[in-house]
């Protein structure tokens, strides 16, 4: 079965042909990231604009990359929630057009089961139940990945999210939107024992909640009083210590989660999942307790289509279609 998959919940405009869930035939990201760069982070109508122009051209050119054409497409899959409003609304709009015109079904999808399965293009062995980590730029949650479309999140973040925590930190110290790459790339010149950033540690209630609006103070006050006072900041300590503190904060808790479920695969998705630190930490972890790890090559950890398709497929198999009525989201539960 081959998805034509939509996704444009923030900067990413991205449209891919996937087949039975597993297989790319092809993947088209346009990155909006020059567009929002000088005002240091994303700028929602903005976005919504860009997605709008490129979003046709893109899947001509999927189309052309799988070597198919549309009458070979069996069903539309697009993102329908989370996102920013205006930007999911052209993605979803776009593909009930397109389900609508040639007459194939419609399949909405999770922004974060998306990222979830991108797991399952990279490993096609990996089959749930898993636990897995999802980090990206607006989510960070802990799920129970009890089937391909039965998840329970067992924790989130009750603040900003991982990636939220590094473009915040990366804007403070000049580094650019979006600023985890840069901060990973900087952390590996420096000490990461450099600076004693705090461990949000969420102490009441649910042990896998997670918090790193603290942790993003931490590094604002001391850029603005190294700023105040003339001091010279260690840029490259002070993002290895951020990789760290970030790090620590998910490794732990997604293994005691594994320990706890009895699970031996442990997955991690999304944007975040890109960071070295992070990776090498579940590595060691994983091999530590006996665990497999699977996280998926970098460019199927930021935004792409491909990750939709391959959630869509699951998603038509287990009956979730939609019809003419479908509306975007700014927010839904897993
Ligand atoms: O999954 P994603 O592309 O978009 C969302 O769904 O949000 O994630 C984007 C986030 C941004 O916050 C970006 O700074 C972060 O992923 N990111 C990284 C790295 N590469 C991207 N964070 C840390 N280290 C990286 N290498």
């Amino acid at each position: 079965m081959k998805i034509l998959a939509v996704e444009s919940s923030c900067d990413e405009t991205a449209v891919a042909v996937v087949e039975d869930g597993r297989k790319i035939l092809a993947d088209e990201i346009f990155s909006q990231v020059a567009l929002h760069e000088i005002y240091g982070g994303v700028v929602p109508e903005i976005a919504a604009r860009s997605h709008l122009e490129v979003i046709t051209l893109l899947a001509d050119r999927a189309l052309e990359k799988a070597g198919i054409g549309r009458k070979d497409i069996d069903a539309v899959a697009c993102t329908y929630a989370p996102g920013l409003i205006g930007a999911v609304l052209v993605g979803v709009n776009f593909a009930k057009s397109a389900a609508l015109a040639l007459g194939v079904p419609l399949i909405p999808v999770h922004h974060i089961r998306g990222h979830i399965a991108a797991n399952y293009l990279a490993f096609p062995e990996l089959e749930p139940p898993f636990l897995c980590l999802a980090i990206s730029g607006g989510n960070t949650m802990l799920v129970d990945v009890r089937g391909y479309t039965d998840m329970a999140v067992l924790g989130r973040t009750r603040d900003d999210a991982a990636g939220e925590c590094f473009d915040k930190s990366a804007r403070v110290l000049g580094l650019g939107y979006p600023g985890g790459k840069p901060i990973d790339d900087l952390s590996k010149r420096g000490d990461d024992r450099a600076y004693d950033l705090p461990r949000p540690w969420v102490n009441d209630g649910n042990p896998y909640d997670m918090s790193f609006s603290g942790l993003k103070t931490a590094v604002v006050n001391l850029a603005h009083h190294a700023q105040q006072t003339g001091q010279e900041l260690d840029k490259p300590g002070l993002a290895a210590s951020l990789c760290r503190a970030v790090s620590e904060s998910l490794v732990g808790r997604t293994m005691a989660a594994a320990e706890q479920l009895g699970y031996d695969k442990v997955a991690v998705a999304g944007g975040v999942a890109a960071n070295s630190r992070v990776r090498a930490d579940f590595e060691a972890a994983c091999r530590k307790a006996g665990k497999k790890l699977f996280v998926p090559p970098l460019r199927l950890c930021g935004d792409n289509g491909a990750m939709i398709g391959a959630q869509g497929y699951y998603e038509y198999l287990a009956g979730h279609t939609a019809g003419s009525d479908l509306n975007a989201y700014a927010t839904m539960e897993l």
